[in-house]
């Protein structure tokens, strides 16, 4: 029997026990963004060195940092063969609204087919189907086809900078001939996609004050500054019902797309439109109408609200012009944009927007370079076929709207390939609510992770 035959074979014996690692790993609830969590984001770093070292990487590491610690593993196995660095993050997105959850957010759930917990498919299941796809070529082989790094991270999920300052401080550490990051979604199951793709990040917090207390409103109501109210016609004036951005720098700083990008989106030969409006459960969308809705996912910039703070919002009523206001705003933006010259932009904007008789302060929470990647070159190229072999269809290449910050500095520090070969599905609702990961998505990942890794390798 061929030896992915047998690498095969070995994952398919082993599937429960894998399934068994991942429930262990999505119960500790490793949510970076909240301070109480701490050491749960310890804990699961913890658990993932000891698999690694289970699976016989002969250096692993927790790396403390400022933040939340990295977790680095290492595994040289022949000097002529090259490097492939893997990247992913073991931290997760908090659990709210917790009501909706069919099954608790921490409680790894085996229900029709999928896994269900926060962190299923981004990112534990798709770190898990790494480790698996490794040990089978540790097992079966009794070595791996080349030389593995593999850094993984527990503050993608919160902005964090721990993982970039290492990047930056350690480059030849991290020297690689291609990076593997496994994080991303497939148009849907039979139809598998590699990202060449990922939209930048500029997430903001708006704070705009008005009188020096919370004020009566009857009393006060009719000459009182209402910071909540400026707010809404801030964010009303910086995006318009049409989804227009009113930044008058950004219209010329977007780059243009392909002649076959534009096509593909035009066509959209895959139905992915039908398919957004069924996983968002509308009849109609909203946004920019003069573009795809592809390209408004891809390479169109956003600017998104994601909650307001102030005032009253308790059960009953209270009447209160409140003294403070805060927003949560990001923006989302196309590859070659620097955030932080967004964010300047965007300051300029907010300032001119403001009405009269506020005092606003705009403040950058974190930034994260887009990434574009060119799809000619032999790592991607392995990857497609290795996706074809297990799925039965090749890839298409596409982009995609989020956004995994370190895969820019990947690109600009290492200057190597980045290949970005994720298994999640477009319903697997990360982020939100009864977050799952199908059962045969974990079980073709790993082969294709299994076999991509014996079709990098040098003869
Ligand atoms: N895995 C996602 C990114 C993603 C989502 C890529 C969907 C492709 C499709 C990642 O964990 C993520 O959520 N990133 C954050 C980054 C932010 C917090 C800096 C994002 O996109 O909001
Ligand atoms: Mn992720
Ligand atoms: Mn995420």
């Amino acid at each position: 029997m061929a030896g992915q035959a047998k690498r095969n074979e070995y994952l398919d014996a082993n599937f429960d026990r894998m399934v068994g690692y991942l429930q262990e790993w999505l119960a500790i609830p490793s949510i970076s963004t909240l301070p109480e969590h701490r050491k749960d984001v310890q804990q699961a770093a913890q658990w993932v060195v000891e698999r690694l070292t289970a699976i016989g990487f002969p250096e692993t590491t927790l790396i403390s940092t400022a933040g939340h610690p990295l977790v680095y593993g290492q595994w040289q196995v022949d000097k002529q063969q090259p490097t492939l660095l893997i990247y992913g993050h073991y931290d997760v997105q908090p659990v709210d609204p917790l009501p909706q959850w069919s099954s608790p957010p921490f409680q790894p759930t085996l229900r029709d087919g999928n896994i269900y917990c926060r962190g299923a498919s981004d990112d534990k299941g798709q770190i898990m189907l790494v480790l698996a796809a490794l040990e089978a070529w540790a097992r079966v082989d009794a070595t791996l086809p080349v030389n593995v790094k593999i850094l993984l991270e527990g503050e993608e999920e919160a902005g964090g900078a721990a993982v970039a300052d290492y990047v930056l401080n350690h480059p030849e550490a991290l020297h690689a001939d291609a990076v593997l990051i496994c994080d991303t979604h497939m148009v849907n199951a039979e139809q598998p996609s590699i990202i060449t793709g990922l939209r930048g990040i500029l997430y903001t917090e708006i704070a705009v004050t008005g009188a020096k207390t919370d004020l009566h409103s009857g009393s006060y109501g009719g000459v009182a500054p209402n910071p909540l109210h400026a707010l809404c016609l801030l964010i009303s004036r910086l995006k318009g019902e049409d989804g227009g951005i009113n930044i008058p720098q950004l219209a010329a700083a977007i780059p243009p797309p392909t002649p076959i990008e534009k096509q593909f989106w035009q066509d959209d030969p895959l139905h992915i439109k039908e398919d957004l409006l069924a996983e968002m459960g509308v009849n109609k969308m909203v946004g920019e109408v003069a573009y795809p809705p592809l390209e408004r996912i891809g390479l169109r910039p956003t600017l998104e609200v994601h909650g307001i703070r102030g005032g009253f919002t308790g059960e009953g009523c209270k009447t209160v012009i409140p003294a403070r206001a805060v927003a949560k705003v990001s923006m989302r933006l196309p590859a070659n944009l620097d955030p932080r010259k967004v964010f300047n932009w965007l300051e300029e904007a907010v300032l001119s927007n403001m009405p009269a008789g506020y005092t606003v302060n705009l403040t950058n929470m974190h930034a994260g370079k887009g990434v574009s990647v060119n799809p000619d070159n032999p790592y991607i190229r392995a990857a497609a076929e290795a996706v074809e072999a297990t799925f039965g269809s090749l890839p298409v290449f596409m982009r995609e709207g989020g956004s995994i910050p370190i895969a820019a500095l990947f690109a600009e520090v290492l200057q190597v390939p980045i290949v970005l070969m994720g298994f999640g599905l477009p319903d697997d609702t990360i982020h939100a609510p009864n977050e799952k990961f199908s059962l045969s998505q974990f079980r073709k990942g790993m082969k294709t992770v299994a076999d991509f890794l014996g079709r990098i390798r040098r003869p």
